[in-house]
């Protein structure tokens, strides 16, 4: 005896088989008769055994997988399912309403970036849309609005974050690293602040001008005193930073190149702020961001980084945009775990006193380079 369940199913299966018998290559021009009499038992026995397969072959399994992903993130789908459209047609569908902000458009838009690092995505064209690394001119980054926004004033991020990065770097004796590297610096001083307690010598490594520039400036004329709190706090939590800001950064040299053209092991220790996740809407490319930076440091070397968490592509100032790629204390154990040993990662909350830049937190790791 069949059940009514698989019955029914076999016969809806039946009814979409014959609607795409009716014109192969496209849609149908007859409406499904979704309420015909018995259908025979051949016909069935025939849907059921294609049914089977499907669960054997498993596509549909896939897109529920899919759907329930995007669920969970709060974006709802449409699905189109095999058997209800061809094979090659599955999928599913998005729909905008005016009530739709800019925020959450850009964070749709991030969603295929996102299923792409789980899902094996087929998406005409996804390529062409999909903003990478040397898609950007990274000299027009905007530093005096990226620092308004973010480095004015120590936010409770910020000393989170460098409270979770003191315990890393206390772990070492003043000066045991001969030379580290700072990973896509931007124009932030707190990371070269951190890591002048154990390294010799900081490369501040940025492909922007205008970073390199204002890094320059602060080392070499004059330092803005926006960053003497995030000095005192790094001090204060890790002792063996140098007593002065100018005496910290006297440590650094700054570096204008592209991080990925760096000689893999020639560092002890590697560092990176919101870089990989921040430098491409591609998640294959956020990857090899990843290996890249711990190829950077000799099989041993020390790794401490902070990315946004589940960032899409954000904005800084009023008019500029930013390829992002939203990742999770998940993918990024996922991208890590084969190329380190001691692998830490942990996350700290959205923190409501910097601008919503779509993301959900911040994920931290420590971890130990493995050869790559
Ligand atoms: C989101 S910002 C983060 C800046 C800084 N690390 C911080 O903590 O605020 C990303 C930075 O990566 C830099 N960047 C992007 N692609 C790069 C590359 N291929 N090589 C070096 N720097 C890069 C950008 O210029 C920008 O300064």
């Amino acid at each position: 005896m069949l059940s009514a369940r698989r019955l029914m199913a076999a016969q809806i299966a039946l009814v979409t088989a014959a609607t795409l018998v009716d014109r192969p290559g496209g849609g149908s021009d007859a409406a499904p008769c979704l309420h015909s009499g018995p259908c025979p038992t051949a016909s069935l026995a025939t849907a059921l055994a294609g049914l089977d397969v499907n669960e054997r072959r498993g596509d549909p399994a896939d897109l529920d997988a899919v759907a329930a992903y995007r669920w969970e993130e709060g974006v709802y789908v449409t699905l189109a399912a095999y058997p209800l459209v061809p094979r090659d047609r599955v999928g599913f569908r998005i729909q905008l309403t005016a009530f739709d902000s800019d925020h959450d458009v850009d964070r749709l838009n991030s969603t295929p970036t996102r299923l792409s690092g789980r899902f094996p995505l087929r998406l005409k064209g996804w390529r062409a849309m999909t903003t990478h690394n040397d898609d950007v001119d990274w000299d027009r980054w905007p530093v005096a609005d990226y620092l308004r926004e973010n480095y004015r004033e120590v936010h409770p991020s910020d000393a989170a974050v460098i409270a979770h990065h003191s315990a890393f770097y206390r772990r070492f004796r003043p000066g045991a690293i001969a030379r580290s590297v700072e990973f896509g610096a931007g124009p932030n001083l707190y990371p070269l602040i951190l890591a002048s307690a154990v390294s010799r010598g900081i490369d501040a490594v940025e492909a922007g001008a205008g970073n390199v520039a204002y890094l320059q400036d602060q080392i070499c004329h004059r330092l803005d005193a926006s960053w003497l709190p995030f000095h005192a706090l790094c001090r204060r939590l890790n002792p063996d930073v140098p007593a002065t800001l100018a005496g910290a950064l006297a440590h650094v040299n700054v570096v204008h190149a592209d991080v990925r053209t760096l000689p893999a092991g020639s560092y002890q220790l590697a560092s990176m702020h919101f870089v990989a996740e921040g430098a491409t809407e591609d998640f294959a490319e956020f990857a090899d961001f990843c290996r890249t930076f711990v190829r950077t440091v000799e099989p041993g070397g020390h790794l401490v980084a902070a990315f946004m968490e589940n960032m899409p592509t954000y904005r800084i100032g009023p008019a500029s945009r930013w390829p992002g790629c939203p990742v999770s204390p998940a993918t990024v154990t996922d991208v890590f775990t084969p190329v380190t040993r001691d692998l830490d990662v942990t996350r700290i909350d959205a923190d409501p006193t910097l601008p919503d830049y779509g993301d959900s937190g911040m994920v931290l790791l420590t971890g130990v380079a493995e050869a790559v």
